[in-house]
């Protein structure tokens, strides 16, 4: 590490919690199972709800597990030091999460019948919730300004890669009948037929008691409120301050965030990168 990131096959990672070793066994080697359930995500999409969702589906409505264990201990990441230990500690089924560009995901999933969740979010929403993330946490470079990040974002020089890079790989998986394609946009405007759509696609039933606790649980006030879920677990020294996941929770930030110039030079590179997907396939157009 010399310049605030950790480097793998010219991706960026955080500099704590990862290693070059663990990334590399990991990508190469490590065996998605038929029964396990792969949520994958752009950082900054939503993950950490949905991870919520997942767990409470998972205990139908039961709250024990959220309140008594770490969220990434839930569902441990296949891609970090700690996340990639505990996978395999002991078999699974697994609940997993993953930020990982598709070109470095276990080659594996690819012929299981795991399930896999891809939720992504309004990319100009992602970058100022990025930003605010890594100028609040001490685990890679950070940027001075908004201006700085907007321009590190769009050239894609930031943790993971590029994140039109990261949507168009995933996106080649859409239409498998165990991909479920999700977005933040959609989870806010109807949380409960999303999570009924989440049930549908898992083979869950929950009783309507059940579904009102995974909403009523699941929703930003409580997540905000519970430590297990909302960072407050991590060490206070990787962050410059008092830090939480759960920073607003709204869609379109970005417009109390962009100037004028900086979304007009969003859309056009949007624009060129996007070609080629259907209309109505990203609820933020
Ligand atoms: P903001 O920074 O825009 O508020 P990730 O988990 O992928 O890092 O995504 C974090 C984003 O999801 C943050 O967005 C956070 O506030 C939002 N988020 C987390 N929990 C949420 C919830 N229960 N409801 C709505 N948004 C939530």
């Amino acid at each position: 590490m010399t310049d605030g990131y950790l480097w793998f096959e010219g991706i960026r990672f955080p500099v704590v919690g990862y290693s070059y070793e663990v990334l590399k066994e990991a990508c190469a080697q490590f065996v998605i199972k038929d029964e396990d359930t792969v949520l994958v995500t752009y950082p900054k999409s939503g993950t950490h709800w949905l991870v919520e969702i997942l767990c409470l589906i998972h205990s139908h409505g039961d709250t024990k597990w959220i309140r008594s264990v770490a969220i990434w201990d839930r569902s441990p990441w296949t891609e970090t030091d700690d996340g990639y230990k505990l996978l395999n500690e002991r078999e699974g089924p697994w609940l997993m999460s993953s930020h990982l560009p598709f070109h470095l995901f276990p080659k594996s999933l690819f012929t299981s019948k795991a399930k896999v969740i891809y939720i992504m979010r309004n990319p100009k929403d992602v970058l100022v919730s990025g930003y605010y993330h890594w100028i609040m946490t001490k685990v890679c470079k950070q940027p001075e300004s908004l201006e700085q990040y907007f321009q590190w974002f769009m050239q894609g020089n930031v943790l993971y890669g590029s994140w039109f890079e990261h949507i168009r790989g995933w996106m080649s998986m859409r239409h498998r009948e165990n991909v479920l394609l999700l977005s933040y946009e959609e989870l806010q405007k109807d949380p409960r037929s999303t999570i009924e759509r989440i049930c549908q696609f898992l083979g869950k039933k929950l009783t309507p008691e059940e579904l009102d606790s995974v909403l009523k649980n699941s929703s930003f006030q409580v997540m905000k409120q519970n430590k297990m879920s909302n960072f407050e677990m991590l060490p206070v020294d990787l962050f410059t301050g008092p830090f939480q996941i759960t920073r607003k929770g709204i869609c379109g930030d970005w417009k109390n965030h962009f100037t004028v110039a900086q979304a007009e030079a969003f859309d056009k590179v949007y624009q060129e990168k996007m070609l080629g997907f259907p209309k109505g396939l990203f609820p933020w157009e």
